[in-house]
Order: structure tokens, then sequence, then C-alpha cells
């Protein structure tokens, strides 16, 4: 076959420059920046072969530093004479941020490439200012083009990244074009298989960033380790002037400090103050923090409170602490697809809220960056979790790799988030030494990021050989998190609700013990007996068995029920039940709340009524 030559006309493309590296970890605080948005409607073409990233030999047209093929160059034919096979300019819109899933029918299984197109202009405030295309998010793998140069690929779903883009951008008419394939894989992060739907895109916010030349890329401001009175500061610039003063304020508690940024752009400080107040559930405080070093100044709201563990009981603010959470999967059942924004994250709290909640497990990946912000303002503390899911390849470096990336970038894009206080590095995965081996290089890893916060994972629960009413949790891994946390489904995949009365239980570990989840499925608006499977009574006499039998474990410290709300997976086919939606929920995917809404809101509010200090 005759390969194709496309001649591009005004893509073409500029002499071989070094191609941008990408800036990892993304810039932080991004929406405290001058930013131009990205968002809103972009062209795209559905491309299921690659036609429009590889030659007919597969061979990568952008590998060549003069790539004379691909979509990227958004060319058009100077006449009839040339050839080209695609056009963005006449091809369809897709909603960004958003997954495509959900905004085509052709597109609602699609896993494949989908090329994405959108023109923009780039004014510059300041003359001499640096320029950076920010993505919140693209699941799974993405590859960045700008005015037909290649900016980079990224691997991963749910975390940011950006590639500076000061020289290679016009003032205006500037064609950005990015490759999204969402096809999941077995060395992945997460592998192939799980059980939430496979949203693909551009499905955050797109950005473009000015900064000054040299600019606070990163930044930490928190409580220092063991203290409730000394703030702890540690800034990161980037640019060509990295040895500058530093200055961070905290007006509201009259609180200055300064200190130089070494030759590596890193500045520490400390600010000493007495009686700080500190942000819990019951009072959110937060507060301006502002940063200035030479020409960059940003500020963010942060509030400052302590938690840890201490023998069986979690600590918040010195305080014992029982978190009445539920876990949360990032979907806005009322429009479907993934959520993305602030009215998003500000829909699902508002009903953990509703719930009783102090706590949320955002599952099992990292959600947008507005649901922990919001979590901050509304006084919800928030699990974290890397979708380190099931059967992951525990012996792949490259697997391993990804698994840092992704938790390392979701610590440096909410270390400053008062709500956060666990990062979780797994969710139910088979026990064996390369996988605690895996396992407990991310919780090195998490550590080292942020030793203020605590880690933990879901992990796994055996029965008694010969007494399956005896529960037994020894997971090894459990030996390395701040938390015992584990999910356990009895009375739905194991056994009926009459055997969560028996249950009895042995911890290897005495630390807090959390559920991370448990319930039932109920399609909502099903009623019948409660022994029938998929009603709502079924649902709901699961949970009035599991409360109470939860409180018979000792150290139980709290619980993050599945699921706040049903939520799409290939996994749960049943029709006129299930129809592709997983049905735990404790609301239906029409927003109507099931009778287990109730049981657990009325058990919230006894253990908030009494809600005293452990022995
Ligand atoms: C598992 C898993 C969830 C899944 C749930 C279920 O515990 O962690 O992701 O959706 O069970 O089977 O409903």
């Amino acid at each position: 076959m005759k390969s194709l030559l496309v001649l591009a006309t005004a893509a073409l493309v500029a002499a071989a420059a070094p191609t941008p590296a990408p800036c990892a970890p993304a810039i932080a605080a991004p929406f405290a920046r001058k930013t131009v948005s990205l968002n809103g409607d972009w062209r795209y073409i559905v491309d299921p072969y690659d036609t429009g990233y590889r030659d007919y030999r597969q061979k990568p047209y952008d590998a060549s530093p003069n790539p004379t093929g691909g979509y990227f160059l958004d060319a058009r034919p100077r006449d009839a004479t040339e050839l080209v096979e695609y056009n963005f300019d006449a091809s369809p819109i897709l909603n960004v941020p958003g997954d495509w899933n959900s905004q085509a029918d052709n597109l609602f299984y699609y896993e494949g490439t989908i090329w994405y197109r959108r023109k923009f202009d780039a004014p510059k405030s300041t003359p001499d200012d640096r320029l950076f295309l920010y993505f919140a998010a693209a699941n799974y793998e993405s590859d960045v083009y700008l005015n037909g140069r290649k900016l980079g690929k990224h691997i991963g779903g749910f975390t940011p990244f950006d590639y500076e883009v000061t020289d290679l951008v016009r003032p205006t008419n500037n064609s950005l074009v990015v490759r999204v394939n969402n096809q999941r894989k077995l060395e992945g992060i997460p592998t192939s298989n799980c059980d939430w739907w496979n949203y693909g895109g551009l499905t955050r916010d797109v950005l473009l960033i000015e900064t000054p030349p040299t600019f606070i890329s990163q930044f930490s401001v928190r409580l220092k380790r063991g203290s409730a009175n000394v703030i702890q500061a540690r800034i990161q610039l980037e640019g060509p002037q990295k040895e500058q003063d530093v200055k961070v304020e905290i007006p509201e508690l009259k609180l200055s400090a300064g200190a130089r940024a070494n030759a590596d752009g890193v500045a520490q400080l400390e600010m000493p103050a007495s009686d700080i107040p500190l942000w819990s559930p019951e009072h959110p405080r937060l507060n301006t923090v502002r940063i200035a070093a030479g020409a960059d100044e940003i500020s963010d709201r942060v509030g400052f409170r302590t938690i840890e563990t201490r023998g069986t009981n979690i600590l918040l603010n010195g305080s014992p602490v029982f978190l009445r959470g539920v876990s949360i999967h990032e979907e806005n059942p009322l429009r479907g697809g993934r959520a993305w924004s602030e009215a998003d994250a500000r829909l699902l709290l508002g009903w953990a809220r509703d719930l009783g909640c102090n706590f949320v497990r955002l599952a099992h990946y990292p959600h947008n960056e507005h649901v922990a912000r919001v979590a901050d303002e509304m006084g919800i503390m928030v699990w974290e979790e890397i979708p380190v899911y099931w059967t992951i390849q525990w012996t792949n470096a490259e697997t391993l790799n990804l698994a840092e990336t992704q938790l390392t970038d979701m610590i440096a894009r909410d270390q400053n988030r008062a709500s956060v206080v666990v990062w979780s590095v797994a969710n139910e995965t088979p026990i064996s030494p390369e996988r605690t081996r895996f396992l407990r290089s991310l919780v090195e890893t998490a550590r080292a990021a942020d030793n203020s916060r605590l880690v933990s994972a879901a992990m796994e629960v055996r029965s008694e050989p010969n007494d399956p009413d005896h529960k037994i949790v020894d997971d090894p891994f459990g030996e390395f998190t701040d938390l015992l946390s584990f999910n356990e489904y009895v009375g739905w995949y194991d056994g009926s609700p009459d055997k969560i009365d028996r249950l009895t239980w042995t911890l290897k570990y005495a630390k807090p013990v959390f559920i991370s989840e448990f319930g039932a499925d109920a399609k909502q608006g099903l009623h019948g007996d409660k022994r029938d499977r998929f009603t709502e009574e079924y649902q709901a006499d699961v949970y009035r068995r599991t409360l109470p039998m939860l409180q018979r474990i000792p150290g139980f410290s709290g619980t993050t029920p599945w699921i706040l709300c049903d939520f799409r997976s290939p996994r749960r086919p049943l029709p006129g039940i299930q129809d592709g939606w997983n049905r735990k929920g404790l609301i239906g995917q029409n927003g109507l709340k099931k009778e287990a809404f109730t049981v657990l809101k009325d058990f919230y509010q006894s253990i908030a009524a009494t809600a005293q200090p452990k022995p």
C-alpha cells in the first residue's frame, strides 16, 4: 500500500526545536494563577486504528523530527490537487471537560483513540512571561501537540500534567491537538479489569497558565509534624533565578516569615504561632496563605490540623475521632459520566453531608481537584486513593513507576488540603510477596512525600478454614499502614444477611480498624421481602445488621460503606435490575434515596450524638 504522503500547508512544522520536557509534578494551585481556560467545544476525530498516529508500517509519525504525516499537523490542502484525508474544521464537537462516552451514543462503549483539536489565541500580558498548557487529567494515555510539534506523552488517567509552550505558541490561531487513548492495559494502573466505566477523554479542565520567568511551582504549608503551634512551609521555585527571597504571609493569623531559596530553588521556613484556630469538620477554618518570590505571588486557602493514630484511636487535633464516611466514585449520576466541576463536587459532597458524614473515600483513583477544595470548605475529611486495584502486574517495573508517579502527583496536587487525611495506595489486591513488596514501596514513597497524613489501603479479609463465621484480618501489608482497612461483603457476596449476626473477628494488628467497604445492591424503588435480593429492604437489612456488628470489632474507628450513588459498570448486566449499573448506591441513578440511606443516616446521628473520646 502506498504510504500516504500528506503535504502539510500552514501547519508546516517549525525547524526541529528540542521537544519541551513535561513538567512533573504539574504546577501547583493552577486556579490561583493567571490562566486562559481552554474548556469548551473541541473538534474530534474517532480513530480506532490510530491512522492519524502511525503510518501503515505502524511507525509513529511523530517519531521523526520533521513529521510529514499525522492528524496532529491539523493540515488543510492548499488546493484540490493535494490529498488530506481528515479535516478537524468539518469534524464534530465534544465538550471539554467531559468524557466522550456520555456525550455521543456511538461513543458509549468506545475504547480507543480520539483526536481532539482546539484553536486558541495566546496573548501574553507580560512579554517575558512563560506559558504552560495544563491538563487536569486525560484518561488514559495522551499525546499533546502544539502547532504540529509534539509536547509529550502522558500516561495515567486521573492526575494533572503540563508542558511549557513559551517558545512554541503564537499570539493567535494556535492549533492544539491531543490524542487520547483509553484502551485498558494489563500493565496499566489500573490494570485491564475494574468495576467502573472506562470513561475516556479530556475529562477535566484544560488551562493555559502564564507565569513570570521564575515562579513558585510547588509549595506545602502545614503544621509541623507532632506540633499544633508551628507552621512549616516548603516552597519550590522554577526558572533562571532560583536563588531568591521568598516571603510567606498568613494575614488572619498575623504571621509572616521569609527565607532565601537555595540553588535548587528550595526555600523552607517555620512560623511559631500559639492558638492557631485548627481546621475540623465542626469548624472548617481556612486561612489565606500568600507566597511571594520575585515577580511571582500566589495565594491559597489552607486549613491547619493534625491527624495521627494512637493505639486503636484516630486522633484529629489530638482528640479521638470516628470517621462517619461513605465511598464515592467520580460520577454525576444525574447528568451521567465523569464528574469534573465544582458544582459536581458540591452535589456529591452535599449528599454525603445529608447522610451525616464527616468523611468520604474518593474511590478508586484521584478525583478532580475541586472535590478536596470543596471538602475543605464543608468540613469533610477525605481519603484519596490511586487505582492500584485488584490484579496489578506486581513484578513489572514500569507498572510500579506508573503507580509511584500517580501517587506523588496526587500528593503534590492536594498536599495543602486540610480535608485530605488519608493517602491510600491500593484496593483489594490479592496477597502475594510481590504484591506486598510493591505496596510497601508505595507506602515509603507516600511517607517520603508527606509525613503529615495517614497511609492505608483496602486490604484482604479471610475466614477461619473450618469456621466461616470467624473472620481473620492478618494481611501482611497491615504491618506497614496506619489504619487496618479492609472491605467486607458478608450478607451479599459472602452468605446471607443472617450470617452477619454470627460473625466473630480476629485482627492481627492493634491499629484503628476502618471498614473501607460493605454493602449490597438494591434497585431504587424495587420493594419486597427483605430476603429478596436487589430490593431496598434487603439492602437496608444488610445495613441494619452490619453496623452493630462492626461496633463489636475492637478498634472500630470508621467506615465508608459502598457506595453513595449507583454507578456505571460493564460488569453489571442483569437486565431490568442492573442494566450496566452497580446498584450498591444509597442513592439511585435518578438521585432518589433508598431505604438504607436513612438506616446509615440514623446510625451516624447516634454516633455523632455520643461522640465521646474512646477509652
Ligand atoms: C469491591 C470493589 C469495588 C466494587 C465492589 C462491588 O469491594 O472495591 O470497586 O465496586 O466490590 O463489587 O460492588
